[in-house]
């Protein structure tokens, strides 16, 4: 599992999501460290509920951002939020609950889902606001 680093490519050229973006692949990398530190079920638990509530803030800012600049996009990207999080969650109580014994690679799962959802949908948010004036 190898570590996420933000760089100019995946900017959506949203300053704040941008941001948003980056503390969530912090968050992914301390989660790949504490499984490779051997960290036991309780901290790698921890890890995941901070993901996902900062999962629910970012996906909320983006809905509002795109509803309020008249996304057509949006109850699409608004399912593939839906879907994300449902995904995490179920994730997140496999491991609390010891169910996943394969937890790396849920996780792995998980990241590569991310990242596929900010470079191919995110993306298109961004466009349309910098059109509006907003970066
Ligand atoms: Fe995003
Ligand atoms: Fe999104």
């Amino acid at each position: 599992m190898t570590l996420l680093t933000w760089d100019q490519t995946c900017s959506v050229g949203v300053r704040a999501m941008d941001d948003q973006h980056g503390i969530l692949m912090d968050t992914m990398n301390d989660l790949r460290l504490a499984l490779v530190a051997g960290c036991g079920r309780e901290k790698v638990s921890e890890l995941l509920d901070r993901l996902i509530e900062f999962t629910r803030m970012h996906f909320w800012s983006e809905e509002q951002l795109m509803e309020h600049a008249g996304f057509p996009g949006l109850e699409e990207h608004r399912a593939e939020h839906h879907r994300m999080l449902a995904e995490m969650l179920h994730a997140a109580h496999r491991i609390q609950y010891g169910e996943a014994a394969q937890t790396r690679e849920l996780l792995c799962c998980l990241r590569d889902q991310y990242a596929g959802h900010i470079e191919e949908l995110d993306g298109k948010y961004g466009v349309l606001l910098n059109e509006q004036g907003i970066r």
